[in-house]
């Protein structure tokens, strides 16, 4: 294996339309944040980047749909990803932006720079454009049916349904998302990256040469490969982006996937003066983070950039994960099936750890998997609170009871105690080789299984048992113990930095150098520790069931929104409306009718007569929230009996997104009895 002199760790870079979710985390930026905390924790030369991916089609449909510009848009979830990002502890050395001038100049540049060489081509080719909004329809700003899989709702660069990579002009029935028009096609000229001059270099430098690429990478290059590469468009039509640095290429800026990458540089230029040494010296590894879905990106397209551009290194390594489901399905943004990390840092306080521990526990290294709450609360409550916080609580309130908080001197060691103390340099070299390699859940497992052996130690040798009568052998496996408290601090740091902390100064010690770790010797006889505080709280049900309410809601409001809007009715005439007498009215008591679930009585002043009517709201109000209210009252409706009552009118009401019915009351108080039409 190469030996390298310093590390250059890249994360995608999360497209500033939404907040980040668990998908995410559990994809990127928790394993990058692994491996990075343990570099620094070794000593190398590590600089981390990553920023906002601010430009592209999505952004600018958004902030069509909410009627703001795009600027407002990236502004908005920059902010919220960077300070929760913050929050979870991942620990880039910088956060940058791809609407920042150093960008703006080093993508502009760096597309001179190929232009200038020759390295792409030019062509003239139609494409769609909407002639209501005057406007070319790139990516995703054309929607129709997948001309692969049948479905509906294609982008004009993929489908979601089956994974295809499209081109607009192969949907069926194309649509603009922009008008909802059908487009007409119209000639553009773009800049194209031959990729088919690369893939013969491609195909060694990935398929001979990088042969330790996660099966699921390699995999997937060399299926892209087998295929064959064809040029891929660098510039678009869009008003959204860096201007193409070209002399008669107005409107025209550079593509999304042309721009973001090279973010990973301009990032290191705003970190440091000396980026060159990161980004073009041979005895730098550069890894970059990614998800499944950004594969060709980053182990074709951008090392065929990279290489025409010459100068620059490529990845060592490109680790992308599979994706990670919520509660059994896929996670999406648009549909509001996540759980998102601000929203979890502001539900769950101080348990930024119990979700870095589960993410990476069921990491989707290998293949997709599931993230559940009851796994959540399972994980926390099995091995977080009951192996990991009860060990270290422990053997830090023993030694406090017993020695008086003052690490104890160990006496002749036993074969119990040498035979825990021979596991720590053997976790420690697991470890260290799984993190090494990108296996971060074998890792977890690792670091865990300090705290696994100390728990069974403490279990095995029972010191609150042999206190009275052997005190001399308690100090012994208290030293023991602690030795094991401060491995396992030292172990867990670069997945659970919080706890870590938090174990250190409960141990009352700076944090040692990681060359200790799997040593016997870390904490010194007679050293006073610090008091000890539970690192877990249990969870219980209370707070996963709401959780688990939320994302019902989410589900609610889907499943509304996508309902049909009914057709209009038949005709009426204008008499047979005035035939219809509706008042204004208040609601002067409300009680459940009894062996009901959705019913309630309400006695209502109408203006005419109080009167009584049955209304099948009860699971959306309160009686207590609806006296006292005013309301619309259909009151000549037959009257009919309901469970015995007499129900004189109808109540007024429409459904919610979610299917909740609300109450249509006027805008300003108004005399009851008062006649509405
Ligand atoms: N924004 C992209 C995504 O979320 C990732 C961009 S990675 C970069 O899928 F390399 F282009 F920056
Ligand atoms: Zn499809």
């Amino acid at each position: 294996m190469k030996e390298y002199k310093r590390y250059l760790v890249t994360s995608a870079l999360p497209y500033a339309n939404g907040p980040v979710h668990i998908g995410h985390l559990a994809g990127v930026y928790i394993p990058s944040d692994i491996y990075v905390r343990y570099l620094r924790l070794r000593g190398r030369d590590v600089i981390w980047v990553c920023g906002s991916d601010e430009h592209g089609v999505p952004i600018t449909i958004k902030a069509r749909k909410e009627g703001v510009s795009p600027q407002d848009i990236v502004d908005k979830y920059n902010k919220i990803i960077k300070e929760s990002f913050e929050g979870l502890g991942i620990s880039f050395d910088i956060y940058s932006r791809t609407t920042s001038p150093t960008h703006a100049k080093t993508a502009s540049d760096f597309f001179l720079t190929l232009y200038e060489k020759g390295e792409f081509t030019e062509e003239t080719t139609m494409q769609y454009y909407d002639e209501e909004a005057g406007i070319f329809l790139a990516d995703r700003y054309i929607t129709g049916t997948c001309p692969k899989c049948g479905s509906e709702g294609a982008y004009g660069d993929q489908c979601e349904k089956c994974g295809s990579t499209l081109n607009a002009t192969d949907l069926i029935n194309p649509r603009s998302a922009v008008s909802g028009s059908t487009p007409v096609l119209r000639e553009t000229k773009h800049w194209y990256l031959p990729l088919d001059r690369h893939e013969e270099f491609l195909r060694r430098w990935i398929l001979e040469d990088h042969k330790e690429w996660k099966t699921n990478v390699y995999g997937q290059c060399k299926s892209w490969l087998d295929g064959g590469l064809q040029p891929r468009a660098v510039s678009r039509d869009l008003d959204w982006g860096i201007p193409v640095p070209l002399k008669g290429a107005e409107g025209k800026v550079l593509y999304v996937w042309f721009d973001a990458p090279i973010g990973y540089i301009s990032a290191t230029k705003d970190l440091t003066p000396d980026w060159e040494k990161y980004w073009k010296s041979e005895d730098t590894k550069m890894v970059h983070f990614i998800g499944k879905d950004n594969i060709v990106f980053h182990c074709i397209v951008f090392p065929a950039m990279l290489r025409a551009h010459g100068g620059y290194i490529l990845p060592d390594n490109v680790p992308a994960n599979e994706f990670l489901n919520l509660e059994g399905e896929k996670i999406s943004t648009s549909r509001n099936w996540a759980v998102w990390l601000n929203e979890y840092l502001e539900d769950m306080p101080g348990k930024q750890d119990v979700l870095r521990y589960v993410l990476t526990a069921n990491a989707p290294e290998t293949k997709d998997n599931d993230f559940t709450w009851k796994e959540f609360q399972a994980r926390n409550n099995n091995e977080l609170v009951a192996v990991l916080g009860n060990f270290v609580n422990r053997a830090l309130v023993l030694t406090g009871k017993y020695f008086d908080g003052k690490v104890p001197a160990a006496g002749e060691l036993q074969d119990i105690d040498r035979e825990a103390l021979a596991e720590l340099p053997r976790t420690r070299e697991s470890l260290e080789n799984n993190i090494e390699h990108y296996r971060f859940r074998e890792a977890l497992k690792d670091a865990m299984n300090f705290a696994r052996v100390g728990n069974k130690y403490l279990a095995d040798t029972e010191p609150w048992k042999a206190i009275k009568s052997d005190p001399e052998r308690v100090a012994t496996i208290l030293n023991v113990a602690l030795q094991i408290t401060a491995n396992t601090a030292l172990a867990i740091e670069p997945f659970m930095p919080f706890s870590a902390e938090k174990m250190w100064k409960m141990l009352a010690m700076e944090k040692p150098a990681w060359d200790r770790l799997g040593g016997s010797d870390i904490v010194p006889a007679g050293h006073a520790i610090g008091k000890p505080e539970l690192l877990f709280d249990k969870i219980e049900d209370e707070t996963i069931d709401r959780q688990l309410r939320k994302l019902e809601e989410a589900k609610k409001a889907n499943i509304a929104a996508a309902a049909p809007i009914d057709p209009q009715k038949d005709t009426v005439s204008f008499d047979d409306f005035q035939k219809m007498d509706i008042r204004v009215a208040r609601i002067t008591a409300a009680e459940k009718v009894a062996k009901t679930k959705k019913l309630l009585k309400l006695t209502v002043d109408t203006g005419i007569d109080t009167r009584e009517i049955v209304s099948g709201i009860a699971e959306h109000y309160s009686p207590e929230e609806l006296v006292g209210r005013q309301v619309l009252v259909l009151v000549n409706l037959a009257p009919r009996e309901l469970k015995g009552i007499m129900s004189s009118g109808m109540i007024l009401m429409a459904a919610d997104a979610s299917g909740k019915l609300v109450l249509l009351q006027p805008e300003s108080e108004v005399r009851p009895g008062t006649t509405v039409g």
